[in-house]
């Protein structure tokens, strides 16, 4: 008895420790049981208090007054399926005759305590069907990936989001992307995740870093080409362009469509042609976007302009090219001049991690979800790499990438640094190795100079 009772308390104060500090495994060795038992015990007088329940059918109550029978209860939402998962539960509700999903959504927060889990959010899978899934404790606070996502060509998986499930930067949907912040708030940790995530892909990563380039050159193995000024990003984005017109006439030839069609009316995309015969895609990472976009002189000013036009014919015809826009600022508004709105519209995929001001915010999910930009500012100083993400169909996700030093993103872009290709037209712009060990030390003291 005594030997069960040490073993007991052993167990409890072991359980006690793996919840403190680490969450994810305390889920796993015990939460997940304890969890689903009692969803499973407490679910219909939980649904019956957040008045999710339905009184009974009329030929029921008939048949037992008339059986003479006890009237049968009101019932809740029949249980479809329940699902663990590494971060929680996964409940499929069919819904009973007049609920809908939005009593669902409105009864989320009082779910959430009653169930005693860290988060509830609902979706519709499809008509009458409810997918609810909780969280059994704070998945942002500490971010693991999964060690299995869902691989797919140009699909790279970069943050968690708060309901548990990956968040994935998809090319192929959404082409370009703009992603907003406030300084030190982890954009370019995120940037640096989306290299991670790319560098074992088949495609060429083209970065330009104007803070000198302490944030990509140590990352420059696995980069095509690179510019850490503003000057040689303006020749990069005319070379560029002019590789998107080789793409279109290559496509052109394919479809044996004779010349005097205009890029913009082709159809086709580089995904459409054979494999021997496709241009390797190209991501076009760009970190402190309102560097290109400031000038002092008129020389500068010249430059300027070439650069936000180069972005801008990028971004509307790039897509179909093969050529993909990842753009970083803190503010990317109407005052940085001519051609940037008509810029940032263009820019489908919108992050947005911790913000100063709500113009800021509004620069990024003003002109699609409105309530994504008090999400936005809501975001927490201190947790940093916290995100809003949204895209055109006015959804959002609040998101956090895994923290990833550049140290680990240096060792995977060498490792995968075969994968580099050589694209002729950026022969110029290929940063030269060697210097990238030497530029750790440096690019990890940025942050405190930033
Ligand atoms: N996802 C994250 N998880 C944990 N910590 C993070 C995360 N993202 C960023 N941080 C922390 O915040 C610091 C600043 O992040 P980062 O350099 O990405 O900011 P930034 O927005 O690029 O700033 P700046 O505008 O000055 O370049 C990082 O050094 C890191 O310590
Ligand atoms: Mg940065």
């Amino acid at each position: 008895m005594t030997a069960f009772t040490v073993a007991l308390v052993l167990v409890v104060a072991a359980a006690g420790l793996l919840r403190w500090r680490r969450p994810a495994w305390y889920w796993l060795a015990f939460g997940v049981t304890l969890a689903a038992l009692r969803v499973l015990v407490r679910y219909r007088s939980v649904m019956d208090a957040c008045g999710l329940t339905v009184p009974p059918a009329r030929w029921r109550l008939s048949l037992a007054r008339a059986t003479n029978r006890p009237i049968p209860e009101p019932r809740p939402p029949r249980i479809r399926r329940l699902r663990p998962t590494r971060t929680g539960l996964v409940l499929r509700l069919k819904l009973r005759p007049g609920q809908d999903v939005f009593d669902i959504a409105a009864a989320s927060d009082r779910l959430r305590h009653s169930f005693s889990m860290f988060g509830v959010t609902s979706r519709e899978v499809r008509s009458g069907v409810v997918e609810v899934r909780m969280t059994g404790y704070d998945v942002l606070k500490r971010v693991q990936m999964p060690a299995e996502t869902e691989a797919r060509a140009m699909r790279v998986p970069v943050a968690l989001r708060e309901d548990g499930s990956v968040h994935y930067r998809d090319y192929r949907a959404i082409p370009h992307a703009l992603t907003l912040g406030a300084t030190e708030s982890g954009k370019s940790v995120y940037q640096r995740n989306l290299v991670a995530g790319l560098a074992p892909l088949d495609v060429a990563l083209v970065g330009i870093d104007c803070k000198q380039g302490v944030e990509l050159f140590p990352l420059a193995r696995r980069f095509s080409a690179l510019a850490d000024s503003p000057d040689t990003a303006a020749e990069l984005l005319d070379a560029l362009v002019a590789r998107m017109a080789d793409v279109y006439r290559l496509i052109r030839t394919q479809q044996r469509i004779t010349v005097d069609v205009p890029d913009a009316e082709i159809a086709a995309d580089i995904w459409d042609l054979p494999d021997e015969l496709r241009p390797t895609p190209v991501v076009v990472l760009v970190d402190e976007v309102a560097e290109l976009a400031l000038y002092a002189t008129k020389e500068e000013e010249k430059r300027r302009d070439r650069i936000i036009t180069a972005l801008v014919r990028l971004a509307q015809l790039g897509r179909a090219a093969g050529i993909y826009l990842e753009i970083c600022g803190q503010r990317f508004g109407s005052e940085l001049g001519k051609g940037i709105t008509m810029l940032r519209a263009q820019l489908t995929g919108r992050t947005a991690h911790r913000l100063n001001d709500e113009t800021s915010a509004n620069m990024a999910f003003g002109d699609i979800a409105p309530d994504a930009v008090l999400a936005a500012i809501q975001i927490p100083a201190e947790l940093r790499g916290l995100a809003i993400a949204g895209d055109a169909s006015g959804g959002w996700h609040r998101i956090r990438a895994p923290h990833t030093s550049l140290r680990q993103a240096v060792n995977l872009c060498n490792r995968y640094a075969d994968r580099t290709p050589d694209l002729p037209e950026l022969v110029p712009f290929r940063p030269t190795t060697g210097t990238a060990t030497e530029l750790v030390p440096s690019a990890k003291a940025s942050p405190a100079t930033a």
